[in-house]
């Protein structure tokens, strides 16, 4: 198979090649021949260019490529149509003619607005924000639910000890006699450890509520027991009046008197 290139491309990677494959087909009577063209390289020429040309005002100008040449021209565009934005503008500045000073009034007020309304969601929402990651962080509603607890008052008779559980640490409340009573608020204050008077630790001086927890190393005293008649702690010998005040032994606090009201007569609650 004779194979005859013209193309100026391929021309130096082809070769003439002669008859190569047996076949029906005839060889030619004469070598084929290559003609190798060289193709001068010529500078190509920029689209822009034409175009540019064809846009030119004056024939005079032209664009030509080239390193020290400009290629930039400068035009006026005033035969460019603007666009009309009379419906996006304030009504106090459509007309370009007005002064400035007359809608100036007009102008700052839509600002002080708008900074003021954007300041006030602002703040809205941050408080928002803030609220809601504090709450997140505070005690849950069943904890709450626990925080407090409504002691019947009516089911503890005189002369006794009940211990309820609150937040989780024993809770005494204890009915005094009226010579517990008596007892306690005759103590000379000044003689005690942690001086109390009985009266600044009951509200009601029938009734004594204080967390049965030793203030020595946390132990829970027992009731009715010790030298004073209140509370004795077996662990290391503290020794409880019956309002709760230390009075002999380690421990170097009174028991601690929790926050609690009286809802009626009847009713207590703490927490
Ligand atoms: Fe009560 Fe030590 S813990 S006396």
């Amino acid at each position: 198979m004779n194979v005859i290139s013209k193309s100026g491309n391929l021309a130096p990677f082809v070769k003439a090649t002669s008859q190569a494959v047996a076949s029906a087909v005839k060889p030619l009577s004469s070598p084929a021949v290559v003609k190798s063209e060289k193709i001068p390289y010529t500078r190509p020429t920029a689209t822009w260019n034409y175009s540019w040309k064809r846009i030119m005002p004056f024939k005079a100008l032209s664009v030509k490529h080239g390193t020290p040449v400009t290629t930039q021209v400068r035009l006026a565009h005033t035969d460019l149509t603007v666009p009309d934005f009379s419906n996006y503008r304030r009504s106090g500045t459509v007309d370009p003619k007005s002064k400035n000073k007359a809608s100036a009034a007009n102008r700052k007020s839509f600002t002080y607005i708008i900074i003021g309304g954007g300041t006030i969601a602002s703040t809205y929402a941050a408080k928002a924000l803030v609220t809601e990651f504090v709450m997140s962080m505070s005690a849950s509603a069943d904890v709450l639910a626990l925080a407090k607890i409504e002691v019947k008052l009516g089911d503890i008779p005189e002369g006794k000890n009940v211990t309820f559980k609150w937040r989780g640490k024993p809770l005494f409340i204890r009915h005094r006699s009226q010579s517990e009573i008596a007892q306690e608020e005759g103590v000379n204050v000044s003689s005690l450890r942690d001086p109390q008077h009985d009266k600044d630790r009951c509200q009601k001086p029938e009734w004594l509520v204080v967390i049965g927890v030793c203030t020595h190393l946390g132990c829970v005293p027992i009731a009715n027991a010790g030298d004073f008649g209140g509370y004795y702690c077996p662990c290391h010998g503290s020794h409880y009046d019956a309002s709760g005040r230390i009075r002999k032994g380690p421990a170097p606090l009174n028991l601690e008197v929790p926050p609690y009201v009286f809802e009626s007569e009847n009713l207590l609650v703490v927490g």
